[in-house]
């Protein structure tokens, strides 16, 4: 009877019973005539045990002179075991190589401290350790729990080109391609406008897929490629939208929580902020002015450094201190429609504002989630297309939404990459996709 093939996450099934882990040699330590090996294999990673006296000399002398990241398939019996971090430890029985690292070339990242130049230099082999694959997990089910959402919320999935003819978000982060002989070609900024149309088509519509921004921002929040999920709404208006923004990001909150409460350890996040998110209660919704208003008391208490100036938007310490009064995210809306995008409807009660709202995540991540009304007037939309000096001939199709049954609707957009930033609590959103794009690296 060989012993069957289990994972490192599962291993509490298997208590008492000799089972066998493929895998990679983690960490390897040993006090003479005992050697504790730490295995990886992708789910989590166990401590072996191995006393020269108990196994066979050769698996002894394998595993002693075993360089680390080397393959391998193991086989030994789970024991439980409190001290140990996953619950259990394993009795060691048999090793078998499947590729060994040689002496000569060892494995570029040791478990010593490194500089995260060199992390990212090497991101093919930084994706192994434990606190990366944590990351990783925890991305791929909010990832799925965002589509999740929709998907049973009577949302159509709908894909929007990513080669498309204009801008949406502005034109100077535009990546910019030939398009066969005499055209242009701009990577998207967001599905948006698209499912503008789809959502005219079907009623309530999503998309889901990378998007691109020539960010020249260096900073812990912009990547070039991100990924962006975007639900489209006929007949619903900002308060809707809130509401529907509430739903999404505590459903999502729920699930990682249902799932990853290991993951969130080993990343080291405190679960307890992420159970305040997704506790009973609505998220505070804050107008733009009242939060000018919040800003302008904390300066005066010394408590931020720069004053805000009526009118700009908010700067990334400004996010921070208004997030920071609030345990859940904040629903910042109405912002003054200069500083915003030109397909934004604005308020009947005041058309310096735009039916807008910025969800700011909690403990300073910043904003996680841009959305708003759309304008849905054909002459207000031509009128704005022409002050932003955006190409009228470009946006035709999308000004025929306007002629061809036009209705009120809105949408937002979440950038997945933040919203592991602040589920993970990550410093950086580097960490938060495989292989992140910025300003300053397309490698590996
Ligand atoms: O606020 P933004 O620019 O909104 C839009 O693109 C709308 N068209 C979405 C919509 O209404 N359908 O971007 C939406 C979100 C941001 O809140 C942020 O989470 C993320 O996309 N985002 C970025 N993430 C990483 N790197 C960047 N450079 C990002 N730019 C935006
Ligand atoms: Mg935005």
């Amino acid at each position: 009877n060989p012993a069957p093939v289990t994972t490192i996450a599962t291993l509490g099934q298997h208590e008492g019973q000799t089972i066998t882990l493929r895998g990679w040699l983690y960490n390897l330590r040993s006090s003479g005539k005992l050697l504790f090996p730490t295995f990886r294999d992708g789910s989590g990673t166990i401590q072996g045990i191995v006393p020269k006296a108990a196994v066979a000399e050769e698996v002894f002398e394998t595993l002693k002179n075993l360089t680390l990241e080397s393959s391998v398939v193991v086989t030994g019996k789970v024991r439980a075991d409190s001290r140990a971090p996953s619950g259990f430890e394993l009795d060691v029985e048999n090793v078998t190589v499947t590729q060994r690292i040689a002496d000569e070339t060892p494995y570029p990242i040791s478990l010593k401290e490194h500089g995260v130049d060199f992390l990212m230099e090497h991101r093919h082999l930084w994706l192994r350790t434990p606190r990366q694959s944590a990351i990783l997990r925890v991305r791929a089910t909010i990832m799925r729990a965002a589509a999740e959402y929709f998907d049973t919320n009577g949302f159509i999935r709908t894909d929007p080109p990513i080669l498309t003819p204009n801008a949406c978000e502005g034109t100077s982060e535009l990546f910019e391609m030939d398009y066969f002989d005499d055209d242009k070609a701009y990577l998207t900024q967001s599905g948006q406008l698209y499912i503008e149309a789809t959502a005219l088509a079907l009623g309530k519509v999503y998309s889901f897929g990378p998007t691109f921004r020539a960010e020249k921002s260096k900073t812990r929040r912009h990547l070039t490629e991100f990924w962006m999920i975007e639900p489209e709404v006929t007949y619903l208006d900002l308060d809707g939208l809130m509401g529907l923004a509430e739903g999404f990001l505590t459903h999502i909150v729920t699930r990682v929580l249902e799932t990853h409460r290991a993951d969130l350890k080993v990343i080291g996040k405190e679960v307890s902020k992420l159970e305040a998110v997704a506790a009973p209660g609505e998220f505070p919704r804050l107008s733009y002015d009242e939060a000018h208003q919040m800003l302008v008391e904390a300066h005066a208490k010394g408590l931020i450094e720069n004053a805000h100036t009526y009118g700009d938007d908010f700067g990334s310490p400004d996010e921070t201190y208004i997030s920071n009064q609030f345990d859940k995210p904040v629903m910042v809306h109405r912002y003054p429609a200069e500083v915003k995008a030109f397909y934004m409807q604005p308020d009947p009660n005041d058309p310096t504002k735009a039916l807008c709202v910025d969800v700011l995540a909690p403990e300073g991540y910043g904003e996680i989630i841009g959305g708003s009304q759309r304008v849905d007037s054909y002459d207000l939309l031509k009128s704005r297309i022409e002050q932003h000096n955006l190409p009228l001939a470009a946006f035709q199709w999308y000004l025929d939404l306007r002629k061809y049954g036009s209705v009120p609707h809105s949408g937002f957009g979440m950038g997945i990459e933040r919203a592991v930033a602040w589920i993970c609590g990550l410093e950086h959103v580097r960490e938060t996709i495989p292989f992140a794009r910025t300003l300053n690296r397309i490698y590996p």
